[in-house]
């Protein structure tokens, strides 16, 4: 990986180097209780980033995720753990598999194993086998390089043994990690693939095993698309489009850090096919050669905004999904947060949250399969609607009550507007997030520079946009207001921005405004969870 320091540099740096431990200075060591998340998990009071080893196993969605178990800065990574029955609420449980003198415990899956091909636990009760990149420490055999290995749970993930026979798989490389396993089914029978990254050569490598324990190389893909920066945590997986069961792609999603659209880290994706050993991009999905740019600036900018995002905000990364989910749905989280400035989040005692847990389908958008993202949300209530009207400069929403999210639905016909859309945690000063759209340029904006706090750290402030198409004129917004970000899911899903903000205690203000000609809002809903 780069450097965990907060910058974006991408070099590859050799792993002795790679634990940074500097952060800015620790600007809230007071606390900061009014930015805990209501709805996006936290660790209670350490670090975190990457989900790690989704899985869904007897009634209980399991969320690990790389932990810094003794501080709020990365280091020491872990995996943490968090469970849940209906993907909303968690509970924190103890740390499932620690690092140790000889490895850090890098990204990577877990397997349900159905039928024991692993041998470590009984065809009655099936092992779950997580498949974790050990990053090896100086001293350790593999000192220096990144390797893939195995823990097992045979008590349904709440407590994991790691395989005496590690690593299971090695390259000699110092960046070859995030193993994302599944079955596949194919003329050859059922076998396990992983999909990993060779990340400072933009690589997605893809490798078969029968028992997870001895892999072969597939083959290869990559660079392609964003290549400005590592390729990490990438996760692969089929969805029938627009519903039809007859037709069936393949998404490839890979997370890239730095070189994302919208700056640092982000995830773009590919849809194509996929055959049990390559993966073959549709000519749709791929431009005529790699964007080496690592911002959403300069010369390259316009190429980036062609690749294709999964988000179009700065804090949504290392997103990958859920295995053994039933009914074949989708379920993907990401890390709320962005290398440029993770390390410095101006929240004590615990550091980053994981974003909704988002349901993810492909539907033809402009003649071509496109991923769109539905939030997972406790059912809806103390629902406050608003009857249709025109809308004439600004209206007063209700207030974020303390320790309350918001998730406000709305249906707008910008008309002649110049701007319109919201103001979030508007402060006394005028100070607000604001979400913006510019009816005759066709984007969506959110501007977080005159937010709260932007000032912890110099890469943070930023205005983020995405192309949005009004659809019948309308636009539909689903914003989720959440403590210390917002996710703004646009047309149904199509287009997804999610941005950190650290609004100060009391910037509780929320409006819907417009500017130059009339908008009307034609439905308007604000509901308040605790
Ligand atoms: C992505 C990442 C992974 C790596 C992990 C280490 O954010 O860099 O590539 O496995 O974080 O914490």
């Amino acid at each position: 990986m780069s450097s965990r320091l907060d910058d974006a540099r991408p070099k590859p740096a050799p792993p002795q180097e790679v634990r940074p431990q500097e952060v800015l200075p620790q600007q809230v060591p007071a606390g900061t209780p009014h930015l805990r998340p209501a709805l996006h998990y936290t660790a209670r009071d350490t670090w975190l980033n990457d989900p790690n080893g989704l899985v869904f196993y007897r009634g209980m969605y399991h969320l690990y995720y790389q932990n810094n178990p003794y501080g709020n800065v990365w280091g020491n990574m872990s995996w943490g753990h968090a469970t849940s029955t209906d993907l909303v609420r968690w509970t924190e449980q103890p740390v499932a598999i620690a690092c140790d003198d000889a490895e850090d415990i890098y990204s990577g899956s877990i397997v349900v194993d159905h039928a024991n091909s692993s041998g470590f636990g009984s065809a009655e009760n099936p092992p779950l086998v997580a498949i974790y990149t050990s990053a090896f420490k100086p001293g350790a055999a593999h000192e220096g390089t990144q390797a893939q290995s195995l823990a097992y749970s045979n008590d349904a993930g709440m407590t994991w043994t790691k395989f005496a026979g590690n690593p299971v798989l090695t390259r000699g490389s110092t960046n070859f990690r995030d193993p994302k396993v599944f079955s596949y089914a194919g003329p050859h029978g059922l076998c396990w693939v992983m999909a990993a990254v060779e990340a400072g050569e933009q690589k997605v490598v893809f490798y078969r095993s029968t028992d997870l324990r001895v892999w072969e190389l597939a083959s290869e893909f990559g660079p392609a698309n964003a290549a400005g920066g590592e390729w990490e945590c990438p996760d692969i997986f089929p969805l029938s489009v627009d519903g039809d069961p007859d037709r069936t792609k393949w998404v490839l999603v890979v997370n890239i850090n730095p070189g994302a659209v919208a700056g640092g880290s982000g995830g773009q994706y590919f849809v194509g096919d996929f055959d049990g050993f390559t993966f073959t991009p549709d000519p749709s999905s791929l431009l005529d050669s790699p964007v080496y740019g690592t911002s959403g600036a300069g010369a390259e900018a316009g190429r980036l905004r062609e690749c294709r995002w999964l988000d179009w905000g700065r804090d949504y990364y290392a997103a990958v999904s859920f295995s053994n989910v039933p009914d074949g749905r989708r379920l993907m989280v990401g890390w709320l947060s962005n290398w440029d400035y993770a390390n410095s989040l101006p929240t004590f005692p615990w550091r980053s949250g994981m974003s909704l847990v988002r349901e993810v389908s492909l539907e033809t958008v402009d003649g071509r399969p496109a991923l769109v993202q539905t939030p997972i949300l406790p059912p809806l209530d103390n629902v406050h609607c608003l009857d249709s009207r025109e809308l004439c400069g600004t209206l007063a929403l209700p207030e974020i009550l303390p320790g309350t999210a918001q998730v406000i639905d709305a249906e707008i016909l910008p008309g002649a507007s110049d701007r319109c859309g919201f103001r979030l945690w508007e402060d006394a000063d005028g100070g607000a997030a604001v979400l913006a759209y510019d009816p005759a340029a066709g984007v969506l904006s959110l501007d977080r520079t005159n937010a709260g706090n932007a000032a912890f750290h110099p890469a943070f402030a930023s205005v983020e946009s995405a192309a949005v198409a009004l659809e019948d004129g309308l636009l539909t917004l689903r914003i989720v207001v959440d403590h210390c970000s917002v996710e703004v899911f646009a047309q149904g899903g199509k287009v997804v921005l999610t941005d950190l903000v650290f609004p100060l205690p009391g910037d509780f203000g929320v409006s819907v405004f417009n500017d130059g000609g009339d908008a009307i809002i034609r439905t308007l809903s604000v509901s308040t969870f605790i």
